[in-house]
């Protein structure tokens, strides 16, 4: 696409090149805007703005389409594994069978943590929330691996360690909620077997991983994998573009995802719907709460995206599994029906019609997680072990594009010069 956009600011034209990506998407490209005409754009939220250019994920809002390197995520959570969806997203391509085992046995050989790790776990408060506790270690890996900010980088060990390690980590908070000894990685067990026996085996006796959660799991952070340019990995390659080391990255990735906004909403969705149950279910009541946002200040969690104003391709596949899951698990839970029939009320009333509302990926994760026994205060930590690739594939892709650093500017709307007074005077 070779047209120009011609820009009229205070009588003066300027014209800027325009672009396309290999699924359409237009672009007017102003990085030259300020030097030519002074002025700069606007845009809170980032609503209009490409920040980048990226060949890992394309999202289609309208058209509820959701591919990763070009697969979608409907046959890539039907047919394939959350490792091979991992690798895809890092490295590209699906990976052949020697690269897979290549990749797993990696992973499978860096799942220790360092015992030291263990002791700054130790000093956090015995109630703190997982996703804090998971955001700061992450970061404190930096310190155990120096190599990833001094000298020769080997990215693909640190890839390697912070798959392998996450999990093991993740596990850690829950375990010492419980009072329970905190189980070791067992590297004979797949990746998705590890971590639900780190977190569900006792001393006491055996614990055997039902086919069907792992199952479960697997589509579950499949789905979370990547999505673009969102709060949380934007933020992940904007802190890395400082040259800042890909834990340190990770973990600001880790610490916006735990927003209410954006992946704490799971959380909030299950103890939405706790609510209303215990309330005696009165759908109604909450969904009038959420037209009168503006005054309640209270949304409805799992409802409304960014980007999708259709459907959430992700949502979808999670509403068909929580039936699924729940069925052959044989858990009848209550909020199943209630979290149904909030989307049925919200669905068929003009707020949410007008403003192009519907339920997201959020919207029933939460139902399916607590079927497989994972507690309400873990649900954001097992997205951000499912959106892992997704950042690291991020991280890596703005390095090897040699972005440059990010730096928004703004509008500046404070006082103009002032003289100082003396503390007497003021
Ligand atoms: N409940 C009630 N009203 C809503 C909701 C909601 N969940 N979401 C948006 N609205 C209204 C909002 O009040 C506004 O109305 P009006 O035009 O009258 O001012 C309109 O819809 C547009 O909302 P917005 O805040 O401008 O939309 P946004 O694109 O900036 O926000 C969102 C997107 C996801 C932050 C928002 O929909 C929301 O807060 N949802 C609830 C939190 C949630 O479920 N987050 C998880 C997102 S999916 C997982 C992820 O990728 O993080």
């Amino acid at each position: 696409m070779a047209s120009n956009a011609e820009l009229i600011v205070d009588g003066k034209s300027y014209s800027f090149p325009t672009l396309e990506g290999s699924e359409h998407e237009k672009a007017v490209d102003i990085s030259n805007l300020r030097d030519q005409s002074g002025y700069v754009t606007l845009d809170r939220g980032y609503k209009n703005t490409g920040a980048t250019q990226s060949a890992i994920t394309f999202l289609d809002g309208e058209e509820g389409i959701l591919r990763y390197r070009g697969y979608s995520i409907e046959e890539l959570a039907e047919k394939a594994s959350f490792l091979e969806v991992a690798y895809l997203l890092i490295y590209g391509e699906l990976p052949t069978q020697i690269q897979y085992d290549a990749f797993a046995t990696g992973i499978r050989r860096h799942t220790l943590v360092n015992e030291d790790m263990r002791k700054i776990f130790d000093g956090f408060p015995v109630n703190a929330h997982p996703m804090c506790v998971l955001g700061s270690l992450v970061n404190a890996m930096s310190a155990f691996y120096p190599d990833s900010y001094e000298g020769n980088q080997n990215t693909d060990l640190h890839i390697t360690r912070l798959m392998a390690k996450l999990p093991t980590i993740a596990t850690w908070s829950y375990k010492r909620s419980q009072g329970h000894p905190i189980n070791y990685p067992k590297n004979e067990l797949d990746y998705i077997a590890n971590f639900l026996n780190m977190m569900f085996a006792l001393p006491v006796e055996d614990y055997k991983v039902d086919p069907v959660v792992a199952q479960a799991l697997n589509v579950l952070l499949i789905l979370h994998a990547d999505h673009e340019q969102n709060c949380s990995t934007s933020t992940v390659r904007l802190v890395g573009s400082s040259q800042a080391n890909i834990y340190s990255s990770i973990a600001a990735g880790v610490n916006a995802l735990w927003g209410p906004l954006h992946g704490g909403a799971n959380q909030e969705v299950i103890e939405m719907l706790e609510e209303i149950k215990e309330g005696g279910g009165d759908v109604a009541k909450y969904i009038d709460m959420a037209k009168n946002a503006k005054t309640t200040g209270f949304r409805l969690f799992g409802f409304g995206h960014r980007v999708y104003k259709n459907f959430d391709p992700r949502a979808r596949i999670i509403k068909k599994a929580a039936d699924d899951v729940l069925s052959k698990l044989g858990v009848n839970d209550p909020v199943l029906e209630i979290a149904k029939g909030l989307e049925e009320a919200a669905l068929n009333d003009p707020y949410f019609v007008q403003r192009k509302l519907y339920p997201n990926v959020d919207f029933y994760s939460g139902i399916i997680y607590r079927a497989l026994g994972i507690p309400t205060n873990m649900f954001t930590v097992m997205f951000a072990i499912g959106r892992l690739p997704g950042w690291i594939a991020q991280w890596k892709e703005m390095r090897e594009q040699k972005e440059p650093i990010g730096r928004p500017r703004q509008i500046y709307t404070g006082s103009t010069l002032r003289d100082f007074k003396a503390m007497g005077e003021r």
